[in-house]
């Protein structure tokens, strides 16, 4: 029998003994799948009344956004595109290595396009920064970052994170998309391991 883990927003979820942990224990869940589900409809309407006109690209970097970015979309009325990129950086390792590759590379042109990329989560900022000079050099009109999760420890960012979710605490934290050398992206809540 596991402890029930704290629970920073949201209520205490039955998933403490959840079958996808691999038996692992939640240390505590930071965001519960109703806490989730409420920020994301706000962010929708948030993103819907920033961009009045134009065409809007919605790029989600792959493959910690998937989660968010399928329920996000869903949540912007109005019409826009959607596209993915592939950078690669921590590997399996829990810290961040400082390399930043770009695996797979946006179809769609960028140019004079609303480019909003959306990420999981901003730990050092150095993935967003190397993105961000990649994509500015194709010219889009506008260019935005919108991130589920928010450390606020972020030294490298020069460009503001216009969308965030929530701000989060400095954890390693699974679920809703995020991985621990690929498991748990499929958690529907966020959640720090023992
Ligand atoms: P940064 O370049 O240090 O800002 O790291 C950003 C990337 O590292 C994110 O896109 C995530 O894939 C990964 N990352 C950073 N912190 C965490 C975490 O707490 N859990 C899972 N992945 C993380
Ligand atoms: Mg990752």
């Amino acid at each position: 029998m596991s402890a029930v883990p704290e629970v920073l927003f949201g209520s205490v979820a039955p998933e403490h003994e959840d079958p996808r942990l691999l038996g692992r224990d939640v240390r505590r869940i930071a965001f519960d799948a109703a806490t989730l589900r409420s920020r994301v409809i706000e962010l929708g309407q948030e993103i819907h009344d920033a961009y009045p006109d134009g065409d809007l690209l919605v790029l989600g970097l792959l493959k910690g956004s998937f989660v968010f970015l399928a329920d996000l979309v869903r949540e912007i009325r109005r019409p826009l595109h959607v596209d993915f990129l592939v950078a690669s950086s921590y590997g399996d390792a829990t810290i961040s290595s400082g390399e930043v590759r770009l695996v797979y590379d946006p179809e769609t042109a960028l140019e004079d396009k609303h480019i909003l990329l959306v990420e999981d989560i901003v730990d050092s900022g150095r993935t967003l920064r190397k993105l961000l000079t990649l994509l500015e050099a194709r010219a889009p009109q506008s260019i935005e970052i919108c991130a589920l999760l928010h450390k606020r420890i972020a030294t490298e960012l020069a460009h503001p994170v216009r969308f965030v979710g929530f701000d989060a605490p400095n954890e390693f934290l699974v679920g809703y998309g995020l991985d621990h050398a690929e498991n748990f992206r499929h958690l529907p809540y966020v959640a720090s391991l023992r």
